[in-house]
């Protein structure tokens, strides 16, 4: 059986994680999950102090390893992917193993954003929730879970984080085959996409 190849973009903090979770937890070791944020390069990567790094431009990840991976995932190899760190901005030496699986989900803000990447999908999910939700979300997650302060939340927000979400996240909405609207936990939504992939799992 090939895999099925599900990419689920959408802004930050529009519920991505909480949908992949839920398909995770549906369908356990038949899914794979790789995060573009897993292939976010090092801090001395850009030439900037580290508080400006933007990282929510399309060159701020090394997607044509996540390309790879992908494409091994897919002819059934175990990949060895990075590790990431929001709290240091850095790539760990660790990397983790990820074995192949029925079903492999690829999540991350600007997925549906490179055309070679995208053509692997075979479905495509944007996550859709409205930018004061996604806002108040990320403050209160970068805060417990990522180390910052409301300061630099404040900050990156205004300077990157909202621009690039209007340059290059918003327009990929319209690639994807499905739109999901309040995200994280839209149960009707839910139900049809592991409806899609039992499909896949259990033709008959
Ligand atoms: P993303 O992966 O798109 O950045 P997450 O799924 O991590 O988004 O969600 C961001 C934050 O919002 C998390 O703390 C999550 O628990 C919370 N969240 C997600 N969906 C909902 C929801 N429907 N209602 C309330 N909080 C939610
Ligand atoms: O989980 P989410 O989709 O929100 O992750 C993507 C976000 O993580 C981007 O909007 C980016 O600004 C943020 N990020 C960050 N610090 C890093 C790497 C990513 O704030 N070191």
């Amino acid at each position: 059986m090939s895999s099925l190849i599900i990419g689920i973009a959408g802004g930050t903090a529009s519920g991505k994680t909480t949908l992949t979770e839920i398909l995770k937890n549906s369908f356990k070791d038949k899914v794979t999950v790789l995060r573009h944020d897993y292939y976010y390069y090092d801090k001395s990567y850009f030439n900037v102090p580290e508080g400006q790094i933007n990282f929510d431009h399309p060159e701020s990840f090394e997607t044509g390893l996540l390309i790879e991976h992908l494409n091994k995932l897919k002819n059934g190899e175990v990949i060895y992917r990075p590790v990431y760190s929001y709290k240091t901005n850095e790539r760990l030496e660790e990397k983790k193993p990820v074995k192949p699986s029925p079903i492999i989900i690829v999540e991350g803000i600007l997925i549906f954003h490179y055309q070679e990447l995208r053509e692997l999908f075979d479905l495509k999910i944007f996550v859709d929730t409205d930018a004061d939700i996604r806002l108040i979300r990320r403050i209160d997650r970068d805060i417990k879970e990522r180390g910052r302060s409301f300061d630099s939340i404040k900050n990156q927000y205004l300077n990157t984080v909202k621009p690039m979400h209007q340059k290059y996240v918003e327009p990929t909405r319209y690639l994807a085959d499905i739109i999901i609207p309040h995200g994280g936990m839209n149960e009707i939504a839910n139900d049809l996409i592991i409806r899609k992939i039992k499909t896949h799992l259990y033709p008959d």
